[in-house]
């Protein structure tokens, strides 16, 4: 059987992902064309694929950093308690930063990392997600730019993971629960 088992439903096939993130680097050129210091950072790790096929298409000039974050989860939501288990290696005083996330649900995670990353002095400060769940909400954190509305449901695949498996699929689609016991 294919990994399609895995989910009930694609929501985003692979072809539409891909047009949907050529986009937001346009989005990214647009904002962004005349920063001399942009840094993206990836929130590690549901993020690593779109991060590396944004950067494919973003023309202007940046560098990349990387920070690890455990959200304290009872089951599978977010209790807003977060710990920097990785920081960045880069110094972001002075510089355009725009965080690159997977998804926002509840938007308790991103909003800490906000406010921590704005204690650094940098210039300016973004936040753009693949993905925007916005029933999720328990804030009214709002993201300057999402790629698709995601369906209050549990997603897997292009970096969204169940138990940390199935990020690899290529395509993003809602998690077919009967499979939780054998992932
Ligand atoms: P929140 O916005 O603080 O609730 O947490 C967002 C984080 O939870 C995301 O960066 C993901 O890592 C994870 N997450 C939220 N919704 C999903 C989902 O549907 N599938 C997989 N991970 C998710
Ligand atoms: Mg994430």
């Amino acid at each position: 059987m294919s990994d399609k088992k895995y989910v009930t439903k694609i929501l985003f096939s692979e072809k539409e992902i891909e047009k949907k993130i050529k986009e937001l680097a346009l989005w990214v050129d647009e904002t962004y064309g005349e920063s001399q210091n942009l840094i993206l950072i990836s929130i590690l790790k549901g993020s690593i694929p779109f991060l590396a096929q944004l950067i494919k298409s973003v023309k202007t000039n940046h560098e990349i950093d990387f920070m690890a974050i455990s959200t304290y989860r009872g089951g599978q939501k977010s209790s807003g308690n977060i710990k920097i288990v990785m920081d960045l290696a880069n110094d972001i005083s002075g510089k355009d930063v725009l965080i690159v996330e997977d998804i926002v649900d509840s938007g308790l995670s991103l909003n800490k990392v906000k406010e921590n990353l704005k204690r650094r002095n940098p210039n300016s400060i973004k936040i753009l997600t693949l993905l925007d769940k916005k029933e999720g909400r328990k804030n009214d954190f709002e993201v300057d730019k999402y790629g698709f509305i995601a369906p209050n449901e549990f997603l897997i695949g292009f970096g969204l993971d169940v138990k940390e498996k199935l990020r690899n699929l290529p395509y993003i689609g809602i998690f077919n629960k009967d499979f939780f016991d054998k992932i």
